[in-house]
């Protein structure tokens, strides 16, 4: 299993929530997080405002999923979240040791 996590603009989250639902992923958490990249202190537009600030609002999503599955829930928020715009988002993929679906004790892929 696999621990998808993307940091994106909040703009994009229900395109990108409609197109993982569509693929089928079975949930997501989504957190509200601040953070900056490359251009830090630099200007980035953020709702058509210009800001000069170190950090700046993203959402983090947080997708447990199969191995199999993986390749395409990544290709997914790649292509959602993408305005080609700096600020686009970051995804980091860890290797997922284990899940447990608390109601059931089911584990594994099965948890999810
Ligand atoms: N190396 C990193 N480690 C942790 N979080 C990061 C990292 N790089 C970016 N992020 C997170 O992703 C958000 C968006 O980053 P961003 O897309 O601006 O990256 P970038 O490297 O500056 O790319 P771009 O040049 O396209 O803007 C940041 O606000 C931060 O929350
Ligand atoms: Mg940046």
């Amino acid at each position: 299993m696999k621990l998808i996590v993307a940091v994106i603009k909040p703009f994009k989250l229900d395109d990108v929530r409609e197109a993982l639902s569509a693929l089928g992923v079975s949930g997501i958490t989504v957190t509200e997080v601040k953070g900056f990249g490359r251009q830090k202190g630099h200007t980035e537009l953020y709702r058509g405002a210009e800001y000069v600030v170190d950090f700046l609002p993203k959402i983090k999503l947080e997708i447990a999923i199969e191995d199999e599955r993986a390749e395409a829930v990544v290709e997914t928020i790649t292509k959602t979240a993408h305005t080609g715009k700096i600020g686009d988002g970051k995804i980091f993929i860890h290797a997922l040791d284990q899940a447990i679906r608390i109601r059931t004790g089911q584990t594994g892929k099965e948890a999810l």
